[in-house]
């Protein structure tokens, strides 16, 4: 395919990319030509009238933590591909495993007093592992349908319980959940242009401490404020009008916003006051991004329920699952008594072969000790990247597991934020690094490390190496 792309090639930097997922921010270097030959699919997430064959880097393979365009240029994907490829690409053990079950059984459809071996055998892997007691699984095909399916769910339940107007909805801005219409909902940006939210779907703020906070606000005022603010909004709903109030454990698409340790409790503290239960998305920090298998874990919460979905089959097949917890499932129980059935499936829910796939991502990662190995990268990043704190362009750094964010707004001395370029830095920043074969995350005002779990630590200097070049060039303007 000709015309191959010069984004971010240091000697064209006449592009335009489109950076978003989820928190509203764009970087736009300049435009593409109007004969430009747009390419017969839309990609999303960047302006329509960039879908070209010039403007997109085409992936042709990949190879450990690295892929490779087809012009044969070479990139470190530091995010895992959106926090989804795990443990790298060509994983001879996990190609095998999925061949086998194409063998075998390549499809079979899950309802009607029948499933695959391979789903029953899945869903009693995840729930032994996930922080939702005596769990019940049920499987979709991606982070969205797993959340929009739960919605349906809650709505199910409250009906059955009797309390059929209980569907309202809680998510925090700058929080991404999904592409259905539920989901892109519950997701707190990118709402109006869509004609959303539908209705019952409310939102909070991020806990974003380094952004919001009040000048010499402590983490604890500052979580105390989310509460008050959430407390706010139920008390101006009609009374037993919410169901749920979803969050990640830490949301990447709002940036890494890492919440104060005093959040969860404060929020949680609301929640049960008024009989909300808090489901954790962890469609990205399950799999042990985080540095435990879940994020609940890392951040001691007991969610009611959780949506998994990216890392399960380390992206090797679409599969996504939620933990429905034991309460809602005794409520769906009790309904489709009443009604005769569940009535929801979804033909490729608890595929055969993505059930494969997930079974052995979970066997390499217990086997091979992964979750604690990507601590321990993940320490190693921090500690890297650390040697940036006092960078001029660099306003915080944060990381949890093997995940960091360079957040490119400063406070001055008096703790009040002082740049207004932060989204406009983090795009020269990015471009910066891509010219410098690193495939890094820009996200909220920040610029997300999240490379596979499997890399190892000559590969996170690397990382940390490319970072400090794109630091470096970003400031002195060498890529505009
Ligand atoms: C936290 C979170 N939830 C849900 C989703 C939606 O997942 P999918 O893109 O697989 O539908 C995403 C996608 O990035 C996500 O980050």
């Amino acid at each position: 395919m000709g015309g191959q792309p010069e984004v971010g090639s240091g000697a064209n930097a006449k592009v335009k990319l489109a950076l978003d997922l989820g928190s509203g921010q764009t970087a736009a270097m300049a435009t593409a030509s109007n004969d430009d030959e747009r390419l017969p699919l839309l990609v999303g997430f960047q302006r329509v009238s960039d879908n070209t064959r010039r403007l997109t880097r085409l992936m042709e393979s990949g190879k450990g933590i690295y892929v490779y365009d087809t012009e044969g240029r070479e990139y470190l994907e530091a995010t895992a591909s959106f926090y989804v490829a795990s443990l790298g690409y060509q994983n001879d053990e996990l190609i095998d495993a999925i061949s086998a079950q194409y063998r075998d059984l390549p499809f079979f459809v899950s309802g009607m007093q029948r499933t695959g071996t391979g789903s029953v055998e899945l869903a009693e892997k995840l729930r032994s592992l996930v922080s939702v007691p005596n769990a019940h699984m049920m499987f979709a095909s991606s982070g969205s349908e797993a959340n929009d399916f739960l919605i349906k769910l809650l709505r199910f339940g409250a009906v059955a319980r009797g309390e059929p107007n209980r569907t309202g909805i809680i998510g925090r801005h700058e929080s991404y959940h999904g592409g259905t219409i539920a989901s892109a909902s519950l997701t707190g940006s990118h709402q109006e242009e869509f004609g959303l939210p539908i209705e019952g779907f409310h939102h909070v703020s991020q806990p974003d401490y380094h952004g919001h906070r009040l000048p010499q606000e402590s983490a604890a005022e500052f979580s105390a404020r989310c509460a008050t603010e959430l407390e706010g909004l139920l008390d101006s709903l009609p009374d037993e009008s919410v169901a749920a109030m979803f969050a990640e454990p830490v949301s990447f698409s709002a940036g890494l916003k890492v919440p104060p340790g005093e959040y969860f409790p404060a929020i949680c503290s609301v929640l049960e006051r008024y009989g909300v239960e808090l489901v954790a998305d962890e469609v990205i920090t399950g799999m042990g991004r985080t540095g435990s298998m879940f994020g609940s874990e890392t951040f001691s919460l007991s969610p009611h329920h959780v949506t998994m979905g990216k890392g399960v089959t380390s992206g090797y097949f679409p599969l996504s699952a939620i933990a429905v917890g034991e309460d809602l499932y005794m409520a769906l129980d009790k309904g489709s008594e009443t009604v005769g059935t569940l009535a929801h499936a979804s033909t490729f829910a608890a595929h055969p072969v993505g059930a494969a796939a997930a079974l052995k991502t979970l066997e390499i990662i217990e086997r091979d000790n992964l979750v604690d190995h990507a601590a321990a990268m993940g320490k190693r990043l921090a500690e890297g990247l650390g040697a940036f704190e006092g960078h001029p362009l660099v306003g915080d750094i944060r990381s949890v597991g093997l995940a960091s964010a360079i957040d490119f707004l400063r406070r001055d001395d008096d703790d009040v934020p002082s740049n207004d370029d932060a989204d406009a830095v983090l795009g020269r920043v990015y471009e910066a690094s891509l010219n410098e074969g690193l495939v890094v995350r820009p996200a909220g005002r920040s610029l997300v490390i999240a490379p596979p779990l499997i890399v190892n630590a000559g590969e996170i200097d690397e990382i940390v190496r490319r970072v400090g070049v794109a630091l470096d060039k970003a400031e002195a303007g060498r890529d505009q």
